[in-house]
């Protein structure tokens, strides 16, 4: 017995230094870097900057970059410290993506800008896991991205801002070496879908344009970037945000549950709550959900049009509630 006991005792200890060991080996090798290879097209890739291009570019970014990348005092895409991010991820900024030669992202060529939206991953290799890769949308809103970032926008305009390298935390580090990977660049041509396909729009839209199911599923821990509908609690909501100010605001259940989710709403008021922020119960809906003020009608229509087909989910999720 007692022989028994120091045998389990001596593989407890081997157990417990192993995994000392492994956690110390995750915290100096830090978030992994990758290698930067830019395949021939890309390497030439000049996008198309006409007018309509940088509109529709201005009009992704108010809905997808701004509130990750503005300097809230200066409106200027300088990026800031991104409070809103969960403690354990450590101190965060989001980089200044001015026309800045040195402290943006001036001297990047569209070929490499492309490469950084989808992959995120960087010339030198760093990978942000912030960000993770827009590897769903269409190389046409792509295109139209590159195209704003070098427009005349006067948020754009360069800047010197500088930040110093982000120092993730372990929790970071251990998802970087485990389930957040770069997505691979798309092998073939990524087209938006028929827009006389209401539905097929709508998920475009929600998952691949604007990105409202990783707020909308259970956890970000848990989402499947490369197949949306895989992630655990899909539109089912819960996943517990933080606004600026460090508060929890679990995002909401947006599937068709009648009593959980939204499966009671007119159609009005789906838009209004999404274009405008406001809640049909009263009042407004809080960070980080924020206005879609940009949406058209149509895209409205056919977002809720694609969530009818989503698989409904009973969650009730305690909504926040600000402190008077
Ligand atoms: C959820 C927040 C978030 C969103 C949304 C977001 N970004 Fe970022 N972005 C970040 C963070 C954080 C970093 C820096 C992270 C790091 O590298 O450690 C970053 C870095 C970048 C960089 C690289 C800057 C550098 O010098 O390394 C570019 C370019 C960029 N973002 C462009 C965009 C564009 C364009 C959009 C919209 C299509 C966008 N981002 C949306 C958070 C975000
Ligand atoms: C950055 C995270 C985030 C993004 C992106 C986001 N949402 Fe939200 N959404 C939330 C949070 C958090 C709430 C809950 C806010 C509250 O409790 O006041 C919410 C609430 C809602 C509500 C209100 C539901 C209710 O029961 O009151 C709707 C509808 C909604 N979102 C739809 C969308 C759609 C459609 C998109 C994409 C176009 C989207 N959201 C993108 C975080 C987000």
């Amino acid at each position: 017995m007692k022989r028994l006991f120091k045998i389990l005792a001596y593989i407890l200890g081997a157990v417990v230094s192993l995994a000392a060991l492994a956690a110390a080996f995750i915290h100096f090798k830090g978030v992994p870097t990758y290698a930067f290879e830019l395949p021939e097209d890309l390497a030439s890739l000049q996008v198309p900057r006409d007018s309509m291009a940088v509109a529709q570019g201005a009009k992704i970014a108010s809905m997808l970059c701004k509130e990750c990348h503005k300097d809230f005092n200066t409106g200027k895409m300088t990026g800031h410290i991104m409070t809103d991010l969960p403690k354990e991820f450590g101190v965060v900024a989001s980089y200044n993506i001015t026309q800045d030669k040195i402290h943006g992202i001036g001297e990047w060529t569209d070929g490499e800008i492309y490469y950084y939206l989808r992959r995120s991953v960087r010339k030198d290799g760093h990978y942000n896991p912030i960000m993770g890769g827009f590897n769903l949308m269409s190389d046409r809103d792509i295109h139209a991205i590159i195209a704003w970032l070098r427009s005349d926008d006067p948020s754009l305009a360069p800047d010197p801002k500088e930040y110093p390298e982000n120092q993730y935390n372990f929790l970071v580090k251990l998802l970087c070496n485990t389930v957040f990977t770069p997505p691979v660049l798309p092998s073939a041509p990524v087209l938006a879908p028929d827009s006389t396909n209401k539905v097929a729009l709508g998920k475009y839209l929600a998952d691949g344009l604007y990105n409202c199911y990783p707020c909308h599923c259970a956890d970000f821990k848990t989402m499947d970037t490369k197949v949306p509908e895989r992630s655990v609690g899909y539109y089912g909501g819960g996943n517990p945000m933080l606004n600026y100010e460090g508060e929890t605001v679990p995002s909401a259940n947006i599937t068709m549950d009648k009593e959980t989710g939204i499966g009671n709403w007119t159609i009005e008021q789906f838009r209004e709550a999404v274009k405008f922020g406001k809640n049909p119960k009263g009042g407004p809906l809080y960070y980080p959900m924020f206005p879609h003020t940009a949406l058209t009608d149509n895209e409205l229509d056919a977002i809720y049009a694609f969530l009818q087909t989503v698989p409904v989910i009973k969650n009730e999720v305690v909504r926040y509630k600000p402190k008077d």
